[in-house]
């Protein structure tokens, strides 16, 4: 049983998620630490994605418990999740077509003042004060991701690999804790994908954002994270440095070997 603690920034307990006869989850319990880059690797269909949408509030859990940094968040909504700290990016990215690459970073999830009819009148000033303050944070994350040349563009007509970048900005447009990531190199070419790794460390390290990392690029993951959890059908496998997990014969037998 995981216990939730002040170091780990997540912990789940005996989350289960099934569709019709498909146990997609089935059981599974693991820590984030916190300020870490934590793997999460597997074979297809082992359950990842099922796990990362369970935690962000996209599907409502069949059993189990998420515990984000002390509060109990199981079957949140994602809106209200993201506002205690947890943002997660997709698989496939999910750009806003028909929007600017600028405009879609104003329209992320981010905590909002100005909500109610009511504030909207009496803090006029406080709204400002945000306004100012969301308009250069996107400056600052369009700049950082070398994006910003493109912020005019549709989205739609960006490179995989780019709206890959843009899905990673949108998801620290909230000034997340913690991020989850499913799948951020997938189809991206190794010049952006070394790019967005950087952007990873260096995200961890100067912001202390903590990640879950969901990678078949098994390279990368080695080099990003200094523990990695093993899921293959919908149970956890093994959990263990990347070198460690290479001697782990269930783990070769399920996963690396193939
Ligand atoms: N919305 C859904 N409806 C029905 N079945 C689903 C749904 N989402 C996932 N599944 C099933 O749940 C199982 C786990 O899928 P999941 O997408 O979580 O795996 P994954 O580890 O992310 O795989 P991949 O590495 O291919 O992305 C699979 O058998 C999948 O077909
Ligand atoms: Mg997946």
């Amino acid at each position: 049983m995981a216990t939730p603690s002040k170091d780990n920034i997540l912990t789940v307990n005996e989350l289960k998620k099934s569709f019709g006869g498909v146990h997609a989850v089935d059981g599974v319990s693991f820590e984030v630490p916190r300020g870490s880059i934590t793997g999460l690797i597997g074979p297809n269909g082992a359950g990842k994605s099922t796990v990362v949408n369970s935690l962000s509030g996209f599907h409502p859990v069949d059993s189990g418990q998420v515990t984000l940094d002390g509060t109990n968040v199981t079957n949140w909504p994602s809106h209200k999740i993201a506002q205690q700290g947890l943002i997660r990016t997709f698989q496939i990215a999910r750009e806003l077509q028909r929007l600017t690459v600028f405009e879609n970073l104003l329209l992320a999830p981010q905590v909002q003042p100005g909500a109610t009819a009511l504030e909207a009148i009496f803090s006029r000033r406080k709204i400002a004060a945000w306004e100012s303050k969301t308009l250069g944070r996107a400056v600052a994350l369009l700049k950082r991701f070398n994006l910003f040349e493109m912020r005019d563009e549709y989205a739609g007509n960006l490179s995989g690999g780019q709206k890959k970048l843009l899905d990673l900005a949108r998801a620290l447009m909230a000034a997340p804790r913690l991020v989850l990531l499913d799948e951020p190199m997938a189809g991206v070419n190794p010049t952006l994908a070394g790019d967005l790794q950087a952007h990873i460390r260096d995200l961890n390290r100067e912001q202390g954002i903590t990640f879950l990392l969901i990678e078949h690029n098994l390279g990368i993951v080695e080099a990003l994270c200094n523990r990695v959890i093993v899921m293959a059908e919908g149970r956890i496998l093994a959990e263990g440095s990347m070198s460690a997990l290479r001697e782990n014969k269930d783990v070769v037998n399920a996963y690396l070997g193939g």
